[in-house]
C-alpha cells in the first residue's frame, strides 16, 4: 500500500473562507477573467476569486472604455466565470448605468447577476454617497463588494486614471468612504491605485477583507486583471507585471499553423475508410459524376 497522502481536494471559495484567510494574515489571489475556459485554468491554479469585471468591455469586447459593457453580456460573463469554476468565489462587477440611476433598478439588475450570473457578490464602484444603496442591497440579501479609489467608470468626470489619495485630505476621504460603506454593510472593499499608507490604513480600520489593485501589499487580497498577468494586454498598467508571455505564444503558434496551411502540410490521415468503403466509393463517383461543380474562374 502506499504511503503517499492525497492532498485534499479544494474546497469551494465562501466570503467565509475569505474572512478566515484575512484573520489569519494569509493573503487571497483574485484575477478578473471573463470566460470559462479560462476560469477552468484558474480555478485550476487555486486562485480564489474570479471577478468578471467591466475591463472584459477592453479585452474580450475590444471598446475602448470600460462604460461600454453591455448589461447582458456581463450576467453572461459572470455565469461562464461560475460553469468554468468549480470552487473560485465569483464576483460580478456591475457595469456602468445598471446601478447608478435608480435605487430599484440597481436592486433588480443586481439581482440578475446573483440569480442569471450564478454570482457569489457584486461589485460597484462607489464612494460614500452610495452607502444607502449598500444598505438597501445588503438588506436584499445580496452580498456588496465596495470598489473605491480609482473608479475607471468616472475617469469621464475626473479626466483620467490617476491614483486616488494622494493629498492628504484625499486620504482622508477615502478612509471616510470605506468605513461609510462598511457601516452599510459591504462584505469587501476594493482599492485601486492608492498609495500604500492609505491602504494599509484601510485595511486597519476595517472589519471585512479588503482586496487591492495598485495599492500596495497591506490588503487582504491582491487582483489583477488575467490579460494583465498572462501577457496578453498591449498596455499592462506598471504594477501588473507579466507572469506569462501568452500573447506571443499564441501568436507563434497561430504563425506556425497558418503556415501549415498555405503550405498544405497538414496531418492527413486523421480519419480512414475500411478499403473496400474507399473502392466502393471511387467507383460510385466515376459511375456517378457530380452535376454541381464550382465554375472555373473564366464562367465566374
Ligand atoms: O474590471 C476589472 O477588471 C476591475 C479590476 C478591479 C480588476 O474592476
Amino acid at each position: 500500500m502506499s504511503s503517499t497522502i492525497e492532498p485534499s481536494p479544494p474546497r469551494r471559495v465562501t466570503l467565509r473562507t475569505l474572512e478566515q484567510m484575512a484573520r489569519r494574515g494569509e493573503p487571497f489571489a483574485c484575477l478578473a477573467a471573463y470566460d470559462a475556459t479560462l476560469a477552468r485554468w484558474l480555478d485550476r491554479a487555486g486562485v480564489h476569486v474570479l471577478l468578471a469585471g467591466d475591463s472584459g468591455a477592453q479585452l474580450a469586447l475590444g471598446f475602448e472604455r470600460t462604460i461600454d459593457m453591455p448589461l447582458e453580456v456581463a450576467i453572461a460573463f459572470t455565469a461562464a466565470l461560475r460553469r468554468g469554476a468549480l470552487n473560485a468565489m465569483v464576483i460580478a462587477d456591475m457595469p456602468f448605468m445598471s446601478y447608478q440611476a435608480c435605487q430599484a433598478e440597481a436592486l433588480r439588475n443586481a439581482g440578475r447577476f446573483m440569480t442569471e450570473g450564478l454570482a457569489d457578490a457584486v461589485k460597484i464602484e462607489v464612494d460614500a454617497s452610495f452607502a444607502p444603496l449598500v444598505a438597501r442591497m445588503t438588506r436584499a440579501g445580496i452580498p456588496v463588494c465596495a470598489h473605491i479609489g480609482l473608479r475607471p467608470q468616472n475617469v469621464g468626470l475626473t479626466g483620467g486614471y490617476r491614483a486616488v489619495g494622494r493629498t492628504a485630505e484625499e486620504a482622508m476621504a477615502l478612509l471616510a468612504d470605506a468605513k461609510a460603506l462598511e457601516e452599510a454593510g459591504a462584505v469587501l472593499l476594493l482599492l485601486e491605485a492608492v498609495p500604500d499608507p492609505v491602504a494599509a490604513a484601510i485595511v486597519e480600520q476595517s472589519g471585512v477583507p479588503v482586496i487591492g489593485i495598485g495599492a500596495g501589499p497591506a490588503p487582504h487580497g491582491q487582483i489583477l486583471v488575467a490579460h494583465d498577468l498572462l501577457g496578453l494586454s498591449d498596455t499592462p498598467p506598471r504594477f501588473a507585471e507579466p507572469a506569462a508571455q501568452i500573447g506571443p505564444a499564441i501568436r507563434d503558434a497561430a504563425a506556425a499553423w497558418t503556415r501549415q496551411v498555405s503550405a498544405r502540410t497538414l496531418p492527413t490521415d486523421a480519419y480512414t475508410m475500411p478499403a473496400t468503403e474507399l473502392e466502393r466509393f471511387q467507383h460510385l463517383r466515376r459511375t456517378n459524376p457530380p452535376r454541381i461543380a464550382w465554375p472555373n474562374q473564366e464562367q465566374a
